[in-house]
């Protein structure tokens, strides 16, 4: 290590982490004050869930590999905060940064903290007012402790404040998920999924689904595969099935209701593929958070299939509508007819985040330096 530079933890666990922490590690690596590493915690170590993700988005293999892999929510929290306090004693970073709300983002937020060491959250401030959504308890935890919170959105800074934190330890920087999108842009139009599988252009929809409440509980999922065969008839499908949801279709013995010459179930895709896919298509259904971001910046209409969502401005200002088993079909063919229009992306969803992160970063190291 350089003693000039400032060793910064840039920390993921999971699928939706790596698309946030690679424009901050291609930003910090070109800043000659930073030096960032990346640990994977190793809360998801499939190829198309993890390493497919690194090889698209240009981040090298990890620095620190965790390998905590699956578990109850107690096993994985406290087997990442076990080995990741151990490596931050080894290295003691400058700073460490952690981001969306997985079970990696509290975990090591946690251990850091109590280690003083300090911790900035990006993505900071959503809440879905739901406690029952262990991310949720993420967020919440997550922003309670830490030292530095980045937000993508106004509503954002709202609920950190109303819980409490002050207002020089909060900074809105944009969404970090569009710096991802932007720098990747034409792989993802030259992708053309759906062409690939022989879709038109516009003429399809995706479907995504992994929240335990949507893919544990049998006359859920079965009212949920009930409605897409129904929507099946009107437009062709394409379903990544996710693990969880894989694991809970053969589980439950779904495989033969999911069958539909116009569904497609296909493996998780990489970053590239998934958005050339959604780019695309004229119709997203998820229970995504980040997809109801990247759904709004491109203007496609998006039903969320939850009770609540942490990211309100996707509804007030873009394409979201939150959905029930027993609308999701009217609310699908109605948003089939009617294309998403009177939407706009929110401020500072521009692709320039990781330079606003970055720069705040830097002042807040210069002034610590100052103050010592
Ligand atoms: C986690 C996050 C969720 C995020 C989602 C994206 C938490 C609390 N949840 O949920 O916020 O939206 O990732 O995918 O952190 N599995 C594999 N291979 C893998 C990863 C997981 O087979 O590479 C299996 C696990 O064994 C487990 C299931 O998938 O049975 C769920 O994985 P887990 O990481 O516990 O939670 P997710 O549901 O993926």
């Amino acid at each position: 290590m350089n003693d000039s530079k400032t060793l910064i933890h840039l920390v993921a666990g999971a699928r939706p982490n790596f698309m946030k922490i690679a424009p901050l590690w291609h930003t910090l690596s070109a800043c000659s004050w930073a030096e960032p590493l990346v640990i994977h915690t190793g809360q998801h170590y499939d190829a198309n869930m993890s390493a497919a993700f690194f090889d698209d988005l240009g981040l090298p293999a990890p620095d620190h590999s965790l390998e905590i892999g699956s578990g109850t929510h107690g096993e994985q929290t406290g087997r990442t905060m076990i080995a990741y306090e151990a490596l931050c004693l080894r290295q003691r970073p400058g700073w460490v940064i952690v981001v969306g709300d997985v079970n990696a983002t509290a975990a090591c937020a946690l251990a850091a903290r109590k280690l003083c060491l300090p911790v900035a959250h990006l993505e900071a401030g959503l809440r879905s007012g739901d406690r029952s959504m262990p991310e949720e308890i993420n967020r919440i935890v997550t922003d309670a402790i830490a030292d530095l919170l980045w937000t993508p959105s106004p509503d954002a800074d709202e609920n950190l404040r109303r819980e409490g934190r002050p207002d020089q330890v909060i900074e809105r920087v944009g969404n970090i998920m569009i710096d991802a999108y932007e720098r990747l842009r034409p792989r993802i139009e030259a992708a053309a999924k759906g062409a690939a599988l022989g879709l038109q252009d516009r003429g399809y929809g995706v479907v995504t689904l992994h929240r335990p409440v949507n893919v544990d509980n049998k006359a859920q999922l079965t009212a949920i595969c009930d409605v897409l065969i129904a929507l099946a008839g009107d437009l062709p499908l394409v379903f990544p099935v996710h693990p969880r949801t894989r694991a809970a279709i053969d589980r439950l013995g779904l495989q033969d209701l999911l069958s539909h010459p116009n569904l497609r179930l296909v493996e998780p895709l990489g970053y590239v593929d998934f958005m050339s896919l959604v780019t695309g298509a004229c119709l997203v259904i998820t229970d995504s958070g980040g997809i109801q971001e990247e759904t709004t910046y491109l203007g496609i209409p998006c039903l969320t299939l939850r009770d609540s969502t942490e990211r309100p401005i996707t509804i007030t200002q873009g394409t979201n509508q939150l959905v029930t088993t027993s609308t999701l079909l009217t609310k699908a063919r109605a948003a089939l007819k009617d294309s998403a229009s009177g939407t706009r992306r929110p401020d500072l969803w521009d692709g320039k985040t990781a330079e606003r992160v970055a720069d705040s970063l830097r002042r807040h190291i210069q002034g610590a330096a100052a103050a010592a």
